[in-house]
């Protein structure tokens, strides 16, 4: 079992972010602090609107806040490059989307593999660690489908089987069971879990779902943007 380590994974530090559309300004979180610890499971609640998804968004550096710092891994992510942020993404992230983003010209198995395409792996290795981590979420039968065949909650499971089949440092994860019953929801917190267990891969979750919460290190509650 992994230990738990008292190195930051996740450091946020007085982080803000407003959305300007035309004259009108939103703001939507105000001098955010948080640190999240290698290894944990963290979950975020706070209703529709409370920025869970903008604040996964600002860590997965898919946007960038309008003030403030953020540490992932010791390293900071504000204020770097394009190219070093793609990388970041390839080399720590897993992200689980709130709607999946499966690219549908290609099959689950195909979706899977891409993600470990620039690791260094023989092509049969990436084939086999794809169709294994697809088997974890309960799809070894639908390896060859393409998106538009499966159901969402299928679609769902090959976007968490994308961002965990590589082990990554951090797994970001929006509404990860959302589309899914409640059986199948249970599985892959089960998963998830597991996962973190054995690697000690930390996890954030922004979720309405109280069995994730019930698994969760933390519960983190977020509230007029900030977290409370
Ligand atoms: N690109 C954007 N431009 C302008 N406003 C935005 C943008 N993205 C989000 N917002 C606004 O920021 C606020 C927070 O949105 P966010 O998506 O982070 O909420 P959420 O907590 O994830 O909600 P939900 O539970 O519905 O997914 C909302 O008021 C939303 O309208
Ligand atoms: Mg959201």
């Amino acid at each position: 079992m992994a230990q738990k380590n008292p190195k930051s994974a996740v450091s946020i530090s007085q982080v803000s972010k407003s959305y300007i559309s035309g004259e009108l300004e939103t703001l939507v979180l105000s001098e955010l602090n948080l640190d999240i610890p290698c290894g944990e499971f963290v979950v975020i609640l706070g209703v529709s609107g409370s920025g869970k998804t903008t604040l996964l968004n600002l860590i997965g550096a898919l946007d960038a806040p309008t003030s403030g710092r953020i540490h992932v891994d010791g390293e900071e992510i504000t204020g770097q490059g394009r190219w070093a942020l793609t990388d970041y993404r390839r080399r720590k992230l897993g992200f689980i989307f709130q709607f999946f983003n499966l690219l549908p010209t290609l099959t689950a198995v195909e979706n899977v593999r891409l993600s470990l395409d620039l690791m260094d792996l023989e092509p049969e290795q990436r084939r086999t660690t794809s169709v294994e981590s697809l088997r974890r979420v309960g799809l070894d039968k639908k390896l060859d489908k393409f998106p538009a065949q499966l159901s969402g909650g299928e679609q769902q499971r090959v976007a968490i089987a994308r961002a965990l089949c590589k082990s990554p440092f951090l797994v970001l994860a929006d509404e990860p069971t959302g589309n899914l019953d409640a059986d199948t929801g249970e599985k892959i917190v089960k998963t998830m879990k597991k996962l973190n267990r054995e690697t000690g891969t930390t996890f954030i979750i922004a979720t309405h779902d109280q069995d994730i919460a019930g698994v969760a290190d933390r519960v983190l509650h977020i509230r007029k943007g900030r977290i409370v």
